[in-house]
């Protein structure tokens, strides 16, 4: 019919011929046909129905570089050298030197930030939000906001929705339809914030800090405030620059008495991760002391107010006394080391959650070798009774998953090392209790811990528009609820280490990480918490990517940390002991933070080709980070 009708309309060339359906000929699927038509229709300018398209379903807007008439090349090109690298051969970036991968979190003093002689910080001439608790500080910013000629729009915490006069409003901070309402009132009333002052987290926590009730509240308060915030930004579409600026106490140690609450660090997560999802979105923490706050003058709180009102003042800063500081990370050089690492004992018992895992096998590989380890390795996931494993392998239909990890179990055997595999959930007391009970009973005292159990999402599950409680809750289980699970029940045990396995995305974040960013700057903090108090040493280790054996189908295996790589990293830390928080990056960590974190679009040329190759790689966290390098260009359509 295409055809008849094309003979019909004359040579004016001033018609569009499409067909709602393919010829027969065609090898597509009808749906895509279809969609592909309604999409040339919308290019020529006809306006589709969409309410009754999207009928039954809920769409959202995904920013993606498809806009084509901005004569912009977006596309990935394909790496000119991939063929010529190999494995064990550096990318652009990597260090050769795997001493050079270590770094310690560190603070910088600098000046606190003046009003700018161009205005462009002014507190007056913009729409503010203000998130208060209450809280007398939440109050004098507020009056100096006021005092410098803005009215800021002000949301109080409450059990329900209500909108109180013209700029007050009350929101139940665990509904994330109050958020939804909250903005869909600011856009009707035409004042939707360009600075967004939150202060939900600064007051102190008088409640023990690993109580379910406190880690609770600080969750909601935090984390899933910004959460459902940037969620209820998107949905009225916003796409002029926002900041929104996070101030905490409690979630950053600066000074060596610094106390942390590690729930309310975990707002790091989403203040990472939402400006690389949603690209007209910073996101600042600041962290104050809170009993300081109170003694605050008006140059102190002005001050904090341009801070706020500046559009790249840190993305992480701190007020301690009369000084400002920033976050950096200081190289922390590792040599190798021929000798046995000092943390371990021959022959030693190692509990490692997560122990059949990718990372988990690894390390105990690295402790059958080393020290001939006796070891435990839980996971939720059963595996069948010893008796049963010469006929298990036998058989070629079996789960080939348990398969590997029974000839995986039997290597280690080889090595030298005594194997207990036992199943059980990190997070559930009873069954953790039982296995401590059986691990002592079989090799007596327990020396160490690996806490390796973990869950890792990625963009596809884990985007931040997509997010909800039950989803989060999944991966904060095993390294929030089941750190402090294991924490409590190791805690009379005298162990000579507890090591936690967290990750390069709570500095770097990720595409789809902001919960489990979130879930290892837990960790991180958790760590600092217990080594304020015990003698045993606790060590939070910042990973990069590892490739494991499930990654063999990678073509180029120079992505991330190969698994000698990986066990060199973990001889070092283990050699050198340090209790605390280390970071590992196989790359200047100073200049992905500028690339991903601060967003410096100048050194985009620089990291390009870095960029290419990651995205070469499966869903790991260095591919996800990279895949924001691009998304960054990403336009709205
Ligand atoms: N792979 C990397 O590149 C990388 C980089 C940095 C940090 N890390 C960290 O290293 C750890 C291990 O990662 P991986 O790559 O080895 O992941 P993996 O292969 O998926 O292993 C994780 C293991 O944790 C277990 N697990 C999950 N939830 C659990 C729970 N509630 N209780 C007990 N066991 C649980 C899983 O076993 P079941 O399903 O049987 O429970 C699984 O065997 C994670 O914490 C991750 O954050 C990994």
């Amino acid at each position: 019919l295409t055809t008849l009708s094309r003979r019909q309309a004359g040579k004016s060339g001033q018609h569009l011929f499409l067909s709602s359906l393919r010829n027969p000929q065609e090898k597509t699927s009808d749906v895509a046909f279809a969609l592909n038509t309604l999409g040339r229709l919308w290019l020529s300018g006809i306006q589709p129905d969409w309410p009754a398209f999207h009928a039954g379903s809920e769409p959202r807007r995904l920013p993606l570089p498809t806009y084509p008439f901005q004569r912009q090349r977006f596309w990935i090109d394909k790496p000119a050298t991939p063929q010529t690298l190999t494995a064990g051969q550096s990318r652009p970036g990597k260090l050769s030197d795997i001493g050079e991968w270590f770094y310690s979190p560190s603070w910088t003093r600098c000046p606190w930030v003046s009003k700018s002689a161009d205005g462009a910080n002014n507190v007056s001439g913009r729409a503010w939000l203000v998130f208060t608790d209450g809280s007398e500080f939440s109050a004098r910013l507020v009056e100096r906001i006021r005092a410098q000629g803005c009215d800021p729009s002000v949301v109080k915490l409450g059990k329900h929705y209500n909108k109180d006069g013209d700029k007050g409003f009350t929101i139940n901070p665990r509904s994330p339809q109050d958020y939804f309402l909250l903005t869909e009132d600011l856009h009707r009333a035409g004042t939707v914030p360009r600075t967004i002052l939150h202060l939900w987290c600064h007051s102190p926590s008088i409640t023990d800090a690993a109580s379910a009730a406190t880690i609770d509240t600080w969750q909601s308060l935090g984390f899933y405030s910004l959460v459902y915030l940037s969620q209820a930004l998107d949905k009225i579409s916003v796409t002029k620059p926002i900041k929104i600026s996070v101030v905490t106490s409690q979630a950053q140690e600066v000074l060596t008495d610094d106390t942390l609450i590690p729930a309310k660090a975990m707002v790091h997560g989403p203040c990472v991760v939402i400006p690389q999802e949603l690209t007209n979105v910073a996101c600042q923490s600041v962290d104050v002391a809170a009993a300081e706050v109170s003694n605050w003058n008006i140059q102190k709180l002005d001050a904090l107010l341009a801070d706020v009102a500046t559009e790249s003042s840190g993305n992480v800063v701190a007020y301690r006394g009369s000084h400002r500081w920033t976050r950096t990370y200081s190289p922390l050089p590792l040599a190798p080391t021929n000798a046995k690492p000092t943390l371990l004992r021959q022959r030693g018992t190692y509990l490692i959650t997560g122990g059949l895992g990718g990372v988990g096998l690894l390390l105990a590989e690295y402790l059958a070798r080393t020290v001939q380890a006796k070891l435990v390795l839980t996971g939720r996931s059963e595996v069948p009774p010893r008796s049963q494993w010469s006929k298990w392998l036998a058989s070629p239909d079996n789960d080939e998953r348990i398969t590997e990890k029974l000839k995986a179990i039997s290597a280690l055997e080889e090595m030298g090392a005594e194997v207990f595999v036992a199943s059980a959930d990190v997070a559930d007391p009873q069954a953790m209790r039982r296995v401590i009970h059986d691990t002592q009973s079989r090799f007596g005292k327990i020396n160490g811990f690996i806490h390796a159990a973990g869950i890792v999402n990625g963009p596809t599950d884990g985007a931040i528009l997509d997010l909800d409680k039950e989803n989060c809750a999944q991966i904060f289980c095993p390294k929030v609820e089941g750190l402090l699970n294991l924490a409590s029940l190791v805690q009379e045990a005298d162990l000579d280490f507890c090591f936690l396995t967290s990750s390069l995305s709570s500095v770097l974040g990720g595409l789809g990480f902001s919960a489990y960013a979130a879930a290892n700057v837990f960790m991180n903090a958790f760590a600092y918490t217990q080594n304020q108090t015990q003698s045993v040493p606790w060590l939070s280790v910042n990973w990069d990517a590892w490739l494991t054996e499930q990654d063999s189908d990678i073509p180029l295996r120079v992505t991330g940390m190969s698994s000698q790589e990986s066990l060199e990293t973990f001889d070092r830390i283990l050699s050198l002991g340090q209790a605390g928080q280390t970071v590992v990056s196989i790359s200047p960590l100073e200049a992905r933070i500028e690339q991903w974190v601060k967003m410096d679009r100048s050194r985009d040329g620089a990291l390009k080709q870095e960029s290419q190759i990651f995205s070469q790689t499966h869903g790991d966290q260095e591919k996800l980070t990279a895949e924001n390098a691009a998304g960054n260009q990403a336009t709205q359509i």
